[in-house]
């Protein structure tokens, strides 16, 4: 019985110290991760130099401008592995904290818009969906920048509402798989990326 207990002790203290090990580790990735990211306040778009045909025409001013993290999502269509949803996070680069998601509707919108972009408040969410109408290739290893208008916009004026245009710059990454040996049709892959998006509004 003594040993018993004396074992059962023992592994009390193992997991109590494991635990305590695992979250420290927990925090010192996370404090690493946090040092990582734009020193806060940053603005993300300090370093980046917005090619002319991205720009919006006259009229209009940034709103917002965010980083953002997640997948670009592809499917196998018997040629080529298409693009055909996004799964991000956008964060405001000051806190960190999450301010939207970004996916594509499962069917475009009357106006041809499908990336979207809500925002992450629980109460009214505010989205703004946009059709790509400018795309430049800036590097190899990642997807293109891409200029994009409006098509749809709900919620509020703060948010998305007064949204006109969408910016994705500074991409990294994202880029469908090379080949399409032994891919059947139907197949997914995700494709992890980060970039930049901007909102603009009628200024
Ligand atoms: C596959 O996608 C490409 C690029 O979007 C398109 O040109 C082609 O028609 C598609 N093929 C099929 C079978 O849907
Ligand atoms: C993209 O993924 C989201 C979930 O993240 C889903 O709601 C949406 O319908 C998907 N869109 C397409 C085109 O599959």
């Amino acid at each position: 019985m003594r040993m018993g207990f004396g074992r059962r002790g023992n592994s009390y203290i193992f997991c109590f110290r494991a635990l305590v090990l695992l979250s420290l580790g927990i925090y010192v990735f996370a404090a690493r991760d946090l040092l990582s990211e734009a020193p806060a306040g940053a603005d993300p778009l300090s370093n980046i130099q917005i090619p002319a045909i991205l720009q919006p025409p006259s009229g209009f001013e940034l709103h917002a401008a965010y980083p953002a993290k997640g997948y670009q999502y592809y499917r196998y269509n018997g040629s080529y592995w298409v693009n055909f949803n996004a799964s991000a996070i956008l964060r405001d680069p000051a806190t960190n904290k999450k301010v939207a998601r970004h996916f594509f509707l499962t069917t475009p919108d009357a106006l041809g818009g499908q990336p979207s972009w809500e925002s992450h408040n629980p109460r009214s969410p505010s989205i703004v969906t946009a059709k790509s109408i400018e795309s430049i290739h800036v590097s190899k290893h990642s997807i293109n920048w891409v200029r994009l208008k409006a098509t749809h916009t709900t919620g509020s004026r703060k948010e998305f509402r007064d949204v006109a245009f969408v910016q994705r710059l500074a991409t990294r990454a994202g880029l469908p798989p090379i080949s399409t040996k032994g891919a059947k049709v139907g197949d997914v892959r995700k494709s992890k990326y980060s970039a930049v998006y901007t909102f603009y509004v009628p200024s």
